[in-house]
C-alpha cells in the first residue's frame, strides 16, 4: 500500500471516531497525522453548531484546533475529559500500544489517563502480534545524565538505545526533555516493562500505553473495524 492509501485508512478511522463525540463533551485531541484528520473533522462539527471543548496533546494540535475554531481548555485546568482520541504507532492483540513516534508521548499519556474513555485510531498495518521489532520504543528522559539513564535502560532491556535527533541535533520535547528510542525485538510483557522503566531515575515517561485503550478503530481496505477492549 502507498502512504497515500494508508492516509486514506487513517482518515476513515478518524471519521469513525467522531461518531463517539457528543454535544457538550470535553475531548482530548491526539497528535500526529491521524489525529490531524480527527481535528479537522471535529472543526467541521463545531462550525455546524456542535458545542465541545478540546484538550490538545501538543502545540501542533493546539495550533490546528485554534485555526479551525475548536475552543480549548487551558493546560493548567483540572480537566474532566469525556473522551481522548489519538493515533498510535503499534497495537498488539491486547490493545496495548507503542506511541511517541512524533515525540508527544508524555502529554498524550497524561491526557489519555485523565479521560473517561480512550479511543485509538490506526491503519491496519500498525496491528502487530507483539509490540517492538519494526518500531523502537520511545522513552522521554530528562537531559541531566541522559547517557547514564540510557545505559540503565540498555541493561534492563538488553537492547540498543539511541538518542533521537532532528536535523542533526538532539530532539527536544515540548517539556524540554530528550527522547531515546529503544530497539527491542519483542515486548512480550508490556505492563511489567512499563513499570520497570518508570522506576529508572531520569525516565519521565515511556511510549508504552498498557491497559488504557477502550475502543480501537482500525482502518482496513474493507472498511473500519470497531473493536472494544475487554473490561479491565
Ligand atoms: C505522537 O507522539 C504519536 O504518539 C502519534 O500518535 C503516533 O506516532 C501516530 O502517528 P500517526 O497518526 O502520524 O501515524
Amino acid at each position: 500500500m502507498t502512504s497515500h492509501d494508508l492516509d486514506g485508512l487513517k482518515k476513515a478511522a478518524a471519521l469513525k471516531a467522531i461518531e463517539f463525540v457528543r454535544d457538550g463533551m470535553v475531548v482530548g485531541l491526539g497528535t500526529g497525522s491521524t489525529a490531524k484528520h480527527l481535528v479537522i473533522a471535529l472543526g467541521k462539527r463545531v462550525r455546524a453548531g456542535m458545542k465541545l471543548r478540546g484538550v490538545p496533546t501538543s502545540q501542533e494540535t493546539a495550533a490546528l484546533a485554534r485555526e479551525i475554531g475548536i475552543p480549548l481548555l487551558d493546560s493548567e485546568d483540572r480537566w474532566e475529559i469525556d473522551v481522548a482520541i489519538d493515533g498510535a504507532d503499534q497495537v498488539d492483540p491486547g490493545f496495548n500500544l507503542i506511541k511517541g513516534g512524533g515525540g508527544a508521548l508524555l502529554k498524550e499519556k497524561i491526557v489519555a489517563a485523565s479521560a473517561k474513555q480512550f479511543i485509538v485510531m490506526v491503519d491496519h498495518t500498525k496491528q502487530v502480534p507483539v509490540l517492538g521489532g519494526s518500531f523502537p520504543l520511545p522513552i522521554e528522559v530528562i537531559p541531566f545524565g541522559w547517557g547514564s539513564t540510557a545505559r540503565e535502560i540498555e541493561l534492563l532491556t538488553n537492547s540498543r538505545v539511541t538518542l533521537r535527533e532532528r536535523n542533526g541535533i538532539p530532539f527536544k520535547t515540548e517539556t524540554g526533555n530528550l527522547i531515546v528510542d529503544v530497539h527491542i525485538d519483542r515486548i512480550s510483557q508490556p505492563g511489567e516493562l512499563e513499570t520497570a522503566l518508570n522506576l529508572i531515575p531520569g525516565v519521565v515517561e515511556t511510549g508504552l500505553f498498557v491497559g488504557r485503550t477502550n475502543i480501537l478503530l482500525v482502518g482496513t481496505p474493507q472498511g473500519v473495524q470497531t473493536l472494544h477492549a475487554p473490561q479491565q
